[in-house]
């Protein structure tokens, strides 16, 4: 597996002493009660396990499912398919939630998600995300809070997945064009 792996774009270390500012952030900005923190499976596991425990404020997690890639394809067309949508929903009525995904590429995900959110009585709807592409549909999307700005490349682990691998990589790493083009094979055959 290791073999894939182009570069390290983000060190664990450079993750962590990140996460300890953005929790800063974040935990001053978030009223102190009556928060949900959503992470959005499968991606947003590590990120948000991670950034719940640096927070001060008083909140449940309920965790939602989204999917638009199938394998390696991108969300470029098609439509996100959430999971416990009407969970969560319910637990987010009277409630300030802040959904937690891993990244920001077309903005589809986050997009769906705020927009079913938004019509379930919540008090407020935030958006963080660990990663945000450096291309016109992720800058232009209006998100809260972002742990990183990265170039528009295809990225693993840290819970971001190649057809379903290096989630448990604890660095963002890129992967070598060889191992792109044989997943891409692979997700079509
Ligand atoms: C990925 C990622 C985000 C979304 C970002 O999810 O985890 O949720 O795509 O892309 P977008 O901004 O273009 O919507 P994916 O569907 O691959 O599922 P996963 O979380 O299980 O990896």
């Amino acid at each position: 597996m290791q073999g894939d792996l182009d570069k390290i774009l983000i060190s664990p270390e450079a993750i962590s002493k990140r996460l300890d500012s953005l929790a800063k952030e974040m935990g001053a900005i978030l009223p102190h009660h009556d928060v949900v923190l959503m992470p959005v499976l499968t991606g947003g596991l590590v990120f948000a396990a991670d950034l719940m425990r640096r927070l001060p404020n008083r909140l449940t997690v309920t965790c939602v499912g989204a999917s638009s890639y199938a394998g390696a394809r991108t969300t470029s067309s098609g439509e996100v398919r959430l999971d416990g949508l009407e969970a969560a929903r319910a637990a987010v009525r009277g409630k300030h939630v802040v959904v937690v995904d891993d990244i920001l590429d077309t903005g589809r995900t986050l997009g769906a998600l705020r927009d079913a959110l938004g019509a379930s009585g919540a008090l407020s709807v935030k958006t963080c995300v660990l990663l945000r592409k450096d291309r016109l549909e992720a800058q232009a999307f209006p998100v809260n809070f972002v742990a990183f700005d990265i170039p528009d490349e295809f990225v693993v682990g840290y819970g971001l997945d190649f057809n379903g691998l290096y989630r448990n990589l604890p660095a963002i790493c890129t992967l070598t064009p060889e191992a792109i083009a044989k997943g891409m094979a692979e997700s079509k055959a």
